[in-house]
């Protein structure tokens, strides 16, 4: 048991209550944030002239030291230490002595832990944009390549009027932009340094805490320490963006493990993002999309666990809020590696447009459009939509699709049906006629696309930092 107090305590701490106290198996994830955490502090320390400028430069050299022999693996970080800030400072200790000790001046692990944790989430949500702008790039290729592609879209899972592949792309496209968007609102409001806060009522020292939140790329420190201390507001908001991603990517999971079936055949997914069964030979089963779905629960779950941890807490520190990092990391791991499997495997899917435009034809995807015919040659909406509903069951009892009826048999039905109603009622024209923005048309399809474009383009590879500190 290494721990960096005692001073008070007449008993050693039973095996039992250590294990249970200890957060060193998983805080260890942010040992580099915590060492750059107290680099800046130490830095600050010097400046102020609270340390030495020589006792400053020895332990800034011996944290990059450590951390240097972490990476290389030549200093593993092991469970003797209660915490990843009592390994780091008791590493520095054994290397430095007495100078190692003034490390935690002006310092609680409540200021501590709470600036490792937001400089770690800092850099996931900047990961996680990156993998969603590369989801974006992947989905408005396949728009750029299907604004011709016809296909049912649906309502109630019934098939209910022609789109283009591109124009259902062009929905996911929209969902995504907003995720990213979220994340950056979320990077803005999150972007304040806790540390100098203290255990939670600031300290004695003369601290200048704009240098260190300036030294970390922080907009500014925060602006209360009992706040500074117990804020994870950021990491409940950072929880919620990834749960509204994986609500997006489960949507589209099914959407493809529906049209990956048999039945449907609109798409295949690519061999390498199958599997099979390890009975039935002939299955080649949609498993990549199946876990994206089913891992929804799991990042849902994380962030009802810290709402939940998080809502009876008195202020300021207390032990609970440890609890807000296992289930987190485990959260944006999730969703990185959800993210990446889900855009390679969109990436490698093999569209079948016939397939998908036979579907279009078949479903009386274009009753409305036919109706719609009728009210421009003077027939009133209702009297047209009843007209049309005799037509589909006209059909379905021979079998056959609207436009596979012959003029007589659409007159017999109603004699305003002209030559022309071929042309108004086939696929392209139900398509091409929807031009209102945001509609399927193809003109319409290609603006959407431009300012999808534009959109990339402009929010490539943002400097957040800057952008942020501008604003
Ligand atoms: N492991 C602790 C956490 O994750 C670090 C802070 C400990 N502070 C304390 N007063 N015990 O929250």
């Amino acid at each position: 048991m290494a721990q960096l107090w005692g001073g008070r305590f007449t008993k050693e701490t039973d095996q039992l209550v250590y294990n249970f106290n200890a957060s060193i198996s998983f805080d260890k994830k942010f040992y580099k944030q915590d060492i750059e955490g107290s680099i800046a502090h130490v830095c600050m320390l010097g400046r102020q002239g609270i340390l030495t400028k020589e006792e400053m430069q020895a332990i800034v050299k011996c944290l990059d030291e450590i951390r240097g022999d972490v990476e290389a693996g030549r200093l593993e970080i092991t469970d003797e230490y209660e915490d990843i800030h009592s390994f780091v400072e008791a590493n520095l200790i054994d290397r430095l002595g007495d100078t190692g000790k003034k490390l935690h001046t002006g310092r609680s692990r409540n200021d501590q832990v709470a600036l490792d944790m937001r400089l770690y989430t800092r850099l996931e949500v900047l990961y996680t944009d990156g993998l969603l702008e590369e989801l974006l790039e992947t989905i408005l290729k396949i728009m750029e390549d299907n604004t011709e592609t016809i296909m049912p879209g649906f309502t109630h899972l019934q098939k209910a009027q022609p789109i283009t592949l591109a124009h259902h792309m062009g929905a996911y496209f929209e969902m995504f932009k907003r995720d990213r968007q979220r994340l950056f609102d979320i990077f803005k409001r999150m972007n304040y340094c806790p540390l100098g806060s203290g255990a939670l009522a600031g300290t004695t020292y003369p601290l200048d805490r704009e240098y260190t939140a300036e030294l970390m790329g922080f907009d500014g420190p925060t602006l209360n320490s009992m706040d500074g201390v117990s804020d994870r507001d950021y990491l409940i908001e950072f929880l919620s963006a990834l749960s509204m991603i994986m609500m997006h990517l489960s949507r589209f999971s099914e959407e493809i493990i529906i049209w990956n079936s048999n039945e449907y055949q609109f798409v295949e997914i690519d061999d390498a993002y199958s599997t099979g069964s390890s009975i039935m030979p002939q299955k080649k089963n949609p498993d990549i999309a199946e876990l994206v779905r089913g891992k929804t629960g799991r990042v849902y779950g994380a962030l009802m666990s810290l709402l939940t941890t998080m809502k009876g807490i008195p202020l300021a520190y207390n032990k609970d809020m440890q609890e807000d990092k296992e289930l987190a990391f485990d959260a944006m791991d999730t969703v990185k590696g959800c993210l990446a499997l889900f855009q390679g495997m969109l990436a490698t899917m093999k569209f079948h447009r016939e397939r998908m435009r036979r579907s279009a034809s078949c479903g009386f995807t274009n009753a409305t459009d036919a109706a719609d015919y009728l009210v421009n040659h003077g027939v009133p909406f209702r009297d047209a939509h009843g007209i049309v509903g005799r037509i589909v069951l006209y059909c379905i009892e021979k079998g056959i699709a609207i436009d596979e009826m012959s003029l007589e048999e659409l007159k017999a039905i109603s004699p305003v049906f002209e030559n022309d109603i071929y042309e108004a009622i086939s696929m392209e024209t139900c398509v091409n006629k929807r031009l209102t923005v945001g509609a399927p048309g193809k003109s319409a399809m290609e603006a959407a696309i431009a300012a999808g474009r534009k959109y990339l383009e402009e929010n490539h590879d943002t400097d957040w930092f800057t952008v942020t500190r501008e604003a």
